[in-house]
């Protein structure tokens, strides 16, 4: 057993999407600079933070597991350990998580997170459990605020405080990496009657648009070539200030022209409905903005789409793709899919494959429905389709994706493509298809290293190289692919 030797060790354990990711890296930021040390392995750390995720039941699943792991291990070997429940959850099971979990120390939701050294510092000064939470869960509940127990700032105010985690990012060329997230909204107000979402991260507020150009400058100026724009539904950002106001279509322009420097501007997650030419006229121009879209259709049947509230149909859907693809004919979609929510038949699902067929997506994350406590959908709808049946379909939609993922990769074999070079590859064999041995050692000849970048599309290239290309867009040619990767040899 490893002695704790500073009572300032953190171990940040993160769950989700890429708001979480990039929250922990701000909440780390925030700790590191009042003198917090980030250890790699919980039994190295005297707190213990873990940033949760709501969406699927899974993802609680196994935090409410962790937690009872630790509740024993903290009993036996570090009764003053900290333990702290961050991030959706924290905000949707506040009660349940103090209630089962009496060893929790802190739970903080996702729109307090810049309060957690001061929560930190009270649990050490009076041992007993902070709470900070904003009572999203209550949204569109007609319910008094007083009954929910907690300090409910008002939402200007909070979004404003919230504001101060981005601001306060630490950018340095020690820290830098060649990509980065940058959030431009927090939030969503869709409502879809499936997702957890709007209960746990709030309602929809938008960034000052020079908070976001001065934060990607100074991203840029550290060392991060490829920035990512991210919000629950990028596209309709919009900021209102002194009668200017900025669309998201200006936000992408400004950016792009702001930073002559920054070599490919990419944005996650794009809602199909509200999708104006404006920003796909901006992507057509801009020559250093990513060829790619994620457009989540979550189905390709017009009637569970209205029981989904999404507010858009197959045939608008399928519009703003064509839409897309006049403005650029190069352009690739990834997307998303549920199956099995509640009354999809057979015909439901087919619909859905013919909708994959049309697109043609680069590649697509596909879901199985899962019912959410508190949702629309949980509570209007019977969870009617068997868990066989999910998980049938759920293959079906991959393997149809895996197929068309295939024919794209292979109709690239040959050519050359412009790579942003990631990182080392973790994978002990990129090359099943040429003899070259299995490369089980990370390390080839000439101290090259098997290497992963992505092209502008989004496409995942492999490759033999330097680490010190890591950061850089080189040439390599393809020779060869699999349905989720490209193989290919670097042009000097
Ligand atoms: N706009 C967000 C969506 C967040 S949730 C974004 O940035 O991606 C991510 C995906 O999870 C959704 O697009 C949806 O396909 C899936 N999802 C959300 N709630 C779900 C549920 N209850 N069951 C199954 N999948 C779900
Ligand atoms: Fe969820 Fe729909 Fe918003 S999927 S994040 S409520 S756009």
């Amino acid at each position: 057993m490893t002695i704790v030797s500073s009572l300032n060790n953190l171990f940040l354990k993160t769950y989700g999407c890429q708001m979480n990711v990039l929250d922990s890296e701000l909440i780390a930021d925030q700790l590191i600079a009042l003198g917090y040390r980030i250890v790699n392995r919980f039994d190295d750390a005297n707190i213990i933070l873990i940033n949760t995720c709501s969406v699927r039941a899974l993802a609680e699943q196994k935090v409410w597991s962790q937690l009872g792991r630790l509740a024993i291990y903290k009993r036996q070997n570090n009764p003053h350990l900290i333990i702290g429940v961050i991030g959706c959850m924290a905000e949707r099971e506040y009660v349940a998580i103090s209630q089962r979990m009496p060893h929790v120390d802190l739970i903080c939701g996702p729109s307090h997170l810049h309060l957690l050294p001061s929560m930190i510092a009270a649990v050490k000064q009076t041992k007993q459990t902070q709470l900070q939470v904003a009572g999203h869960v209550k949204r569109g509940q007609k319910t008094n605020k007083a009954e929910t127990n907690i300090s409910n700032a008002n939402e200007t105010s909070e979004s404003d405080n919230i504001e101060s985690l981005d601001l306060s990012r630490l950018i340095s060329s020690a820290n830098a990496r060649s990509q980065a997230f940058v959030r431009i909204t927090r939030g969503c107000d869709k409502m879809c009657s499936f997702c957890v979402v709007p209960y746990a991260r709030g309602p929809e507020t938008h960034r000052h648009p020079q908070h976001i150009i001065d934060e990607v400058c100074k991203l840029t100026l550290a060392g991060a070539r490829e920035i990512t724009l991210i919000g629950q539904t990028v596209n309709h950002y919009h900021y209102h200030d002194g009668g200017v106001s900025t669309s998201f279509a200006d936000l992408l322009w400004q950016i792009h022209e702001a930073v002559p420097s920054l070599a490919r501007l990419r944005f996650v997650t794009s809602y199909p409905r509200d999708f104006n030419n404006d920003v796909l006229e901006v992507m057509a121009k801009a020559k250093r903005m990513a060829r790619y879209l994620h457009l989540p259709a979550q189905s390709g049947s017009n009637k569970i789409l209205r029981a989904m509230n999404r507010g858009y149909t197959v045939e608008s859907y399928i519009d703003l793709i064509d839409r897309a693809r006049a403005f650029m004919p190069d352009v690739r979609f990834a997307g998303d899919m549920i199956v099995g929510f509640p009354t999809e038949t057979e015909a439901d699902h087919q619909e859905s494959i013919k909708l994959i067929e049309r697109v043609g997506y680069k590649n697509l994350f596909v879901f199985k429905y899962s019912p959410r406590p508190g949702t629309v959908a949980a509570r209007r709808f019977a969870d009617d389709v068997s868990e066989d049946d999910k998980k049938r379909r759920n293959h079906e939609l991959l393997d149809v994706q895996a197929r068309l993922s295939h024919a794209n990769n292979n109709s690239l074999i040959g050519t050359t493509l412009e790579v942003l070079v990631e990182s080392e590859s973790k994978l002990k064999n990129t090359t099943p298809v040429n003899n070259e041995s299995t490369a089980s050692e990370a390390t080839l000849k000439n101290g090259t290293k098997r290497l992963l970048g992505r092209t502008t599309y989004d496409e995942i290239v492999a490759f033999t190289g330097s680490p010190e290309l890591i950061g850089k867009i080189v040439k390599v040619k393809t020779t060869a692919a699999t349905s989720l990767t490209l193989l290919g040899e670097l042009i000097n």
